[in-house]
């Protein structure tokens, strides 16, 4: 039972809530692309050595656009406003002035179609990880 609406909770297909937003070719080696996806929610694709990552675009600091960053040589995603630093796999903060992790989503491939379903879970305070390797 759902607590907040009485009504039975019912566990979604995981297939059924991955949804194409981009092909493998438009997210070149190191760099990032802004997705917007069903739901409004915006998120930012990241391929970092060959793995690709979805994190949330919003940056937890003030809301800029962490797709109009920049992709830093060791993975860390920086916010282009006041740069926050990320980890671009797990949304940990690796330097402030943000204090909270950006949300991350699983992510799959489909041949050439990368597909973002639901948010990472956290466990023990920690992200499981976003990451696919491209082939
Ligand atoms: S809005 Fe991203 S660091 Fe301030």
């Amino acid at each position: 039972m759902c607590a907040a609406s009485g009504l039975p909770f019912i566990r979604a297909d995981q297939d059924s809530v991955f949804e194409a937003v981009a092909s493998v070719a438009e997210l070149a080696e190191g760099t990032v692309l802004q997705r917007v996806r069903a739901t409004g929610d915006a998120v930012c694709l990241v391929r970092h050595n060959g793995e690709i990552s979805a994190l949330s675009d919003i940056c937890t600091h003030q809301h800029f656009s962490m797709s109009q960053g920049d992709l830093l040589e060791d993975g860390t995603l920086q916010c282009a406003w006041h740069g926050a630093r990320y980890d671009c796999r797990t949304g940990e903060v690796r330097q402030v002035p943000a204090t909270s992790p950006l949300p991350v989503f699983q992510v799959r491939l489909d041949g050439d179609t990368i597909l973002v379903g639901p948010r990472c879970q956290r466990i023990d305070g920690r992200y499981e990880k976003s990451m696919v390797r491209v082939p």
